[in-house]
């Protein structure tokens, strides 16, 4: 008899195979037991007869509890009727594990108590959903860079200097000296450009994010792409491609997930290129109009991404936002070198930013200056220099945050239930 996983079934459909699992739901009536049951791949129940089983079996089902872990053997045939669309009637039951009493159950339950046991948390169908739609995204990034011809590469999470400013580094000591987190691995597949032409990294990034929000993990994963001889219009049509590529995936394969979650999807069918562009300047004139004192120089947080994304129904990228609130290597815009030549992307229905890139600074003494001017001592930054000493070539690149996307896509309004075991500025547990 074959020990079969759930999603197998349609293969062995009116066959008697082995099924190992979970119990989620039971009830009893009369000499009938119905048995919800999972093991991770699908859902079925299990029809357990008094008058069919041997009197093991049938004792055995009287004692599950929630959560118990079960061996059921039987035939498994279609059940249009049913949720799972198919159904077992169980020959024999074999307990694994009585599971104690399980302290998630059908009432509400707090949002720290739920915090507090993660670790069981993430059985609930809304919370694999997630996770199965978080896989979904990753395949959809890698398989869409596979087909553009990038390279994948992994950079370093332990690094001697700072990517993206220096207030929010999660400092470590290493062997007598100062390290720290990575906080994108973009500088280090800048210097792979040189060497495999088109590359990007997926990886756990870090930032000490002192301020409690919805959108800020302190440990997240981030896909960086760079791209030799690509400047900013391009630079901005690779993330549009990729970002309607993940859409069209999660919809095509996730539709299941998509329902529990009950996302709506018609916001979802609309992410096709072209997306909207505006400047960093119409940005604040965007915000001023909706009656927030913005003035040209501030960034923008969570509220302002909010209000501007509710212009549009699709992704919107705002681009050349002041040097001096940006990162140290973004290309100046020739027609206005206060300003770069820089795109954030942000979601629609209020999901935030989901991507941040830009041109280089490719001229040597430009991002001399720059490191000056950004207080950044250049000793450290000799080997990213280098880059721009033998052979440099204009370049571009993006990030995309891969728990935002996540987010975005599920329709969750809390970055927390994104990732398995999401760390926060007041959570390191479980
Ligand atoms: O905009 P950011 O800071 O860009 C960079 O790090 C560039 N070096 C990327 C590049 O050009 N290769 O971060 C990129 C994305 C953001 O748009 C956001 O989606 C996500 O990373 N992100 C976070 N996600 C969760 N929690 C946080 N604390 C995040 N900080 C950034
Ligand atoms: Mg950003």
């Amino acid at each position: 008899m074959d020990y079969i996983f759930l999603r197998d079934a349609k293969d062995y459909l009116n066959k008697t195979v082995v099924l190992k699992g979970w119990a989620f739901n039971f009830r009893s009536s009369g000499n009938i037991y119905f048995l919800q049951f999972r093991d991770g791949t699908g859902e079925v129940q299990g029809i357990i007869s008094k008058k069919e089983v041997s009197p093991e079996s049938w004792e055995e089902c009287q004692k599950i509890t929630l959560e118990t872990s079960v061996e059921i053997t039987g035939k498994i045939y279609e059940e249009k009727r049913s949720p799972y669309g198919i159904e077992m009637s169980v020959e024999n039951l074999k307990i694994i594990q009585l599971a104690q009493e399980y302290p998630i159950g059908k009432k509400e339950h707090g949002t720290d108590f739920l915090m507090d046991n993660r670790h069981l948390w993430i059985r609930s169908s809304r919370q694999a959903s997630i996770l199965k739609v978080r896989n979904e995204i990753v395949w959809a990034i890698r398989s869409f860079f596979r087909q553009e011809g990038f390279i994948l590469t992994d950079s370093p999470i332990l690094t001697p200097t700072s990517c993206e400013g220096t207030t929010n580094l999660f400092e470590t000591e290493y062997f007598g000296e100062k390290a720290y987190l990575s906080q994108s691995g973009q500088l280090y597949i800048e210097a792979l450009i040189y060497s495999l032409g088109k590359v990007y990294d997926f990886g756990p990034t870090f930032r000490a994010e002192k301020s409690k929000t919805r959108r800020h993990l302190t440990e997240f994963w981030m896909m960086d792409a760079e791209a030799a001889f690509v400047e900013h219009e391009e630079n901005m049509k690779t993330q549009e491609k990729l970002v309607s590529y993940i859409v069209a995936q999660v919809l095509k394969n996730c539709e299941k997930e998509l329902k529990i979650l009950e996302r709506d999807l018609e916001p979802l069918r609309k992410i096709v290129p072209p997306f909207p562009k505006i400047s960093y300047s119409e940005a604040i004139k965007i915000l001023q109009k909706n009656g927030v004192e913005a003035k040209e120089g501030d960034d923008f947080g969570g509220d302002e991404e909010t209000i501007i994304s509710k212009q549009f129904d699709k992704p919107v990228f705002i681009e050349k936002y002041p040097a001096k609130i940006k990162a140290f290597y973004m290309q100046p815009d020739p027609k206005n070198p206060d300003l770069v030549l820089n795109d954030d992307l942000i979601a629609p229905e209020g999901f935030g930013e989901i991507i941040g890139g830009s041109q280089r600074i490719d001229d040597l003494e430009t991002l001399e200056k720059k490191l000056k001017e950004f207080k950044l001592k250049p000793e450290p930054f000799q080997w990213y220099l280098d880059l721009r000493r033998y052979g440099s070539v204009p370049h571009s690149g993006f990030g995309i945050g891969l728990e935002r996307t996540v987010a975005w896509l599920c329709g969750l309004s809390h970055i927390r239930e994104t990732i398995p075991f999401p760390r926060l500025i007041n959570r390191l547990k479980p």
